[in-house]
């Protein structure tokens, strides 16, 4: 029987993307009473800075690193490692949590917000993924916890690069935990529904996802950071954030891809007809 890992969140040195808003900021809050050092990423820094002050000032033995990095750029990525392992040495656990979204049917989407789409949710999460966790197989403990999104358990329609991106933290998510069994390293993915955030602003899915779970499913992103916290900590291997919304996805897998693919579809041709309708309304 495989013993399942724990995450060393207490004392530890714990890495967060996108902590300058929503479900990053409050993983940063709850973590702040435990770890010994938060690093705290995103390309806001006054937001993150005003982030660490009101946390040392609850906690003041902890120390608050505010990092810089735009991560839809791969060098980026690899200076702001190196620069954390010059200052803190070893990163204990890396919590992939920054993602952007883009409502648009593919073919009349922007290939600039997909290419972002793309670099952020799938390629900054393998290249800081691969850039960490050797060290922590070596030492034999860590922790690497995705936040992925029920979209990457479904098809959805007018986010195919969004829900794509999904699809691949949910595929890096299950592989990585395979591979790293035994390692004392543990890997949670948690597919949030809907959650109060700037994600819904910046994706253009003010009002929900089409074709995304009711909105009466939405929770806090404080409610969120909690239950992604305790699912990490027991070791699950996936994690649905809040009770009703946890229900519904219990109960998802028993929706055949078929009609899956039939409701996307429908939602698409409500979209293209909305937003024909839209434009001729200009
Ligand atoms: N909200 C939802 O309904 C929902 C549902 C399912 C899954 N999720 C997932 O939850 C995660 C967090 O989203 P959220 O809801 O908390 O949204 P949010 O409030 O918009 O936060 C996104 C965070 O990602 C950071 N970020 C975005 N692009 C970045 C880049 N290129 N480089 C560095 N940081 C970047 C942002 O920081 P800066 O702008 O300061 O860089 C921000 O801190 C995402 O992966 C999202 O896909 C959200």
């Amino acid at each position: 029987m495989t013993v399942v890992a724990r995450p060393p969140l207490d004392g530890g040195s714990v890495l967060v993307t996108g902590a300058s808003s929503g479900i990053g900021r409050e993983l940063a809050v709850l973590l702040a009473a435990r770890v010994r050092t938060l690093v705290l990423l995103a390309r806001r820094t006054t937001l993150l800075e005003e982030l660490r002050d009101a946390l040392v000032a609850r906690s003041p033995g902890l120390e608050v690193l505010v990092m810089r990095a735009d991560l839809s750029d791969e060098r980026e990525v690899d200076r702001v490692v190196s620069e954390v392992r010059e200052r803190i040495g070893l990163v204990d656990v890396l919590v992939n949590n920054a993602g952007v979204g883009d409502q648009a049917l593919f073919d009349r989407s922007d290939w600039e917000r997909t290419r972002q789409v793309l670099l952020t949710n799938v390629f900054a999460v393998a290249q800081l993924t691969a850039l960490l966790v050797p060290s922590m197989v070596e030492r034999g403990r860590g922790g690497v916890l995705n936040i992925g999104s029920g979209a990457g358990l479904t098809v959805m329609p007018a986010s195919a690069a969004y829900c794509a991106s999904k699809h691949f933290v949910d595929g890096f998510s299950e592989a990585l935990r395979a591979d790293l069994a035994g390692t004392g390293v543990v890997v949670t993915q948690v597919c949030p529904g809907p959650v109060d955030s700037e994600f819904d602003q910046l994706a253009g899915t003010v009002g929900g996802m089409a074709g995304g779970p009711p909105q009466f499913l939405r929770i806090s992103a404080a409610q969120c950071a909690k239950d992604a916290i305790a699912g990490f900590e027991r070791g699950a291997a996936l994690v649905f954030p809040g009770r009703a919304y946890r229900i519904a996805m219990m109960m998802a897998p028993l929706l055949p891809r078929g009609l899956q693919r039939l409701q996307a579809a429908r939602g698409a041709v409500r979209v293209r007809g909305e937003t024909a309708g839209a434009e001729m309304s200009r």
